[in-house]
């Protein structure tokens, strides 16, 4: 007998990066930021006391949805604490999204959407980007046409890492019915330059939801904290209804919350991904390598002629160096690579230049 409902039978799971550890192993597939969390979070970690755990955690994690909220100049309202940036997304979809009901996003963009869209047994509309990455110019008018409930957004995006403004995100939520998710994984990599700040447009709108996570520009990829931005309207369901009961444990509370309330040291590390992201482009243009520009951590680069991005994704491997390749519709002569720190993109560049 099987007992799953029939679309989880239907379904494959979630397939997350290879996780080799090792001293000997550079590590740029999963996106982890390369420079060490705050000094604040091993103190954090250190005086916490074992007894301390007997007890359940604060449920709603109170000290770091105020601590997010005076980072981000809104009300604690505005914010629900997620164990992950993943738990929103699961939250909002089985929140807000019927089962039979449509759900859009673009294609390609993170491979976590369509597992929970068929947990949920929702149907799920994937836009094409064009040539160039960028939107389709009547994507709204194609959201529109869908009757969708929710559009989920990745921006900064991922795996190409184009960055769509906050006006261009605000026409698109104006312009349907339904829940603009904006998935800002990777906006703490933004250059600064660009004042890029969507929390005032989502917490005036009734339908915009933010993601935002720990995992990238905190370094904080193992403690598994997250947490969304929203209108209190939209934020109230998940809070009280649909959250597990404590969704994030008492050391992951402690430690996100210093670790956003010490954020000028996670703010040293962006501005160090940012200046190796520069030379990593230019170094792997060099090698014949077609980059595509990037506001994230990482960079999705077309193999140079000649060679093939399975070929080069494993050759690196024996070098213990590990990359992300897709093996997916125009993603196949591609590696998703992740900034590293000076010295592991360097001995990326070597292997490549001895590979090449
Ligand atoms: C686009 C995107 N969204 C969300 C996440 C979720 O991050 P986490 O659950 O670690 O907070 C990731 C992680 O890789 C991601 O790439």
């Amino acid at each position: 007998m099987n007992f799953e409902r029939p679309n989880i039978a239907r379904m494959a799971g979630y397939t997350p990066g290879e996780q080799l550890t090792g001293d000997h192993v550079i590590k740029l597939n999963t996106n982890e930021n390369p420079y060490p969390p705050s000094p604040a979070v091993a103190a954090a970690l250190q005086s916490t006391e074992v007894a301390a755990l007997r007890r359940y955690p604060p449920p709603i994690a109170t000290a770091f949805r105020e601590a997010a909220a005076t980072l981000h100049d809104v009300l604690p309202q505005n914010l629900i604490p997620t164990n992950g940036g993943d738990e929103l997304l699961r939250l909002v979809l089985t929140t807000f999204v019927d089962a039979g009901e449509t759900v859009v996003t673009t294609k390609p963009s993170y491979s976590l959407y369509p597992v929970l869209t068929d947990i949920q047994d929702c149907k799920l509309l994937e836009i094409p980007l064009q040539d160039d990455w960028s939107m389709p110019a009547a994507f709204v008018e194609q959201l529109k046409a869908s009757d969708c409930k929710l559009c989920i957004l990745v921006n900064p995006h991922a795996p190409t890492g184009q960055l769509l403004s906050v006006e261009h995100l605000a026409a698109v939520a104006d312009g349907f019915d339904g829940i603009l998710l904006v998935d800002e994984a990777y906006v703490d990599f933004i250059d600064p330059q660009l004042f890029y700040n969507s929390v005032p447009m989502a917490i005036e709108r009734s339908n915009v939801i933010l993601l935002r996570t720990l995992s990238k520009g905190y370094s904080l990829a193992g403690l598994r904290f997250g947490y969304g931005i929203a209108c209190p309207e939209l934020i109230e369901p998940m809070l009280n209804k649909t959250r597990d009961s404590y969704n994030t444990d008492l050391i992951a509370q402690r430690l996100a919350t210093a670790a956003i309330e010490s954020v000028d040291h996670a703010q040293g590390s962006w501005s160090r991904v940012r200046q190796q992201r520069e030379r990593l482009t230019a170094a792997l243009q060099e090698l014949g390598f077609s980059v595509a520009p990037s506001q994230t951590n990482f960079l999705l680069c077309q193999v140079p002629a000649q060679q093939t991005a399975p070929g080069l994704y494993k050759a690196l491997k024996e070098h213990n160096i590990l990359v992300r390749y897709f093996d997916q519709d125009r993603l196949r002569d591609k590696l998703r690579i992740s900034i590293g720190t000076e010295d592991e993109n360097a001995a990326l560049l070597n292997a490549l230049r001895a590979l090449l």
